[in-house]
C-alpha cells in the first residue's frame, strides 16, 4: 500500500456555476486533469489523504454528486474538512452519505496497517503570514464588508478552538504505530519553518509527516517548508502539485 495526499481539489461538480477557472490559466479543466492524474499515480490497494477543501457543494444532497466521484477513482481515501466545506455539517450526516472508498478524520485518529493518523482544520495562525508569497487575484464575488479588528479576534479565537482539536486527536494517535502522520487544513507552520504552536503539538506526539493545503497562487519558484525537527512539511494544494497525489510513504 502507497499512501498518497492532495489537497483542495474544490470539485464543482453538484454547483457547475463555482468552477475554479476564474483563478486562471492553471485551473483550466482541472476537474479533467484530477480524474486523469489520479488514476495514472493511484492504484486500488493504495491510500489517499484529502486534507480539506474537497468540493463547493452547498449541502449534503450535493455533495453526494463530489464524493461520488471521488469514490470512482481508486484507492481508498481519508478526507478531513476544509474552509470552504459548507455541505460538512454534522459528522453524523457526513459519515451518512460516505460511498465505500471514503472515511472522513474528525475528533479522533484513524489508524490503517502500521499507520495512524491525526489532523484537524485549524485556521489562520495569529504567528505567520503567507501574503509575500501569493499572487493576489482578487475574487469577484467575494464580499468584505467585516471589521479588520473583529475579523482578528475572530480569527483568534477560532484559531485557538481547532488547536485543541488537533491537540485532542493527536491524543489519539496510536503510540506504537510505525508511521504517525497528521493532516491539516491551513499550513501548521510558517513557510521558512519557524516554530509555532502547532509545529511544537506535533514534535510532542512525535509525528513524522504532516500534509496540509488551503493557499492558492503562490508565486513562481517560491521555495515553501521543508523539513523542521524530524517533520516533513509536506504542501499538497492540487494547484501546487499540478493536480497529482504526492506520494508521502
Ligand atoms: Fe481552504
Amino acid at each position: 500500500m502507497k499512501v498518497f495526499a492532495i489537497a483542495d481539489l474544490h470539485l464543482n461538480l453538484s454547483v457547475p456555476d463555482k468552477s475554479m477557472e476564474i483563478f486562471g490559466p492553471v485551473w483550466e479543466k482541472y476537474v479533467e486533469k484530477i480524474a486523469r492524474n489520479w488514476k495514472q499515480t493511484v492504484h486500488e490497494e493504495d491510500f489517499v489523504l484529502i486534507p480539506g477543501d474537497i468540493c463547493w457543494a452547498m449541502s449534503i444532497q450535493e455533495a453526494q454528486i463530489d464524493l461520488g466521484w471521488i469514490d470512482d477513482l481508486p484507492g481508498r481515501k481519508l478526507m478531513l474538512k476544509g474552509n470552504h466545506d459548507y455541505w460538512w455539517s454534522s459528522l453524523s450526516k457526513v459519515k451518512s452519505i460516505l460511498p465505500d472508498s471514503i472515511e472522513v478524520l474528525q475528533n479522533d485518529a484513524f489508524h490503517i496497517q502500521d499507520i495512524s493518523i491525526a489532523g484537524a482544520r485549524l485556521w489562520d495562525s495569529p504567528e505567520y503570514t503567507f501574503e509575500s508569497y501569493i499572487e493576489y487575484r482578487p475574487n469577484p464575488k467575494e464580499k468584505k464588508d467585516i471589521d479588520a479588528q473583529i475579523q482578528k479576534d475572530l480569527n483568534e479565537k477560532l484559531f485557538a478552538r481547532e488547536l485543541e482539536r488537533l491537540q485532542r486527536s493527536l491524543q489519539k494517535i496510536d503510540p506504537k504505530a510505525k508511521y504517525k502522520l497528521a493532516m491539516t487544513h491551513y499550513p501548521p507552520i510558517s513557510a521558512d519553518l519557524q516554530d509555532s504552536q502547532v509545529s511544537k503539538l506535533l514534535e510532542k506526539y512525535e509525528i513524522q509527516k504532516c500534509v496540509f493545503g488551503h493557499l492558492h497562487s503562490l508565486k513562481l519558484g517560491s521555495q515553501l517548508f521543508g523539513t523542521k525537527n524530524n517533520i516533513e512539511y509536506i504542501f499538497v494544494a492540487a494547484d501546487y502539485v499540478d493536480f497529482t497525489p504526492v506520494r508521502i510513504l
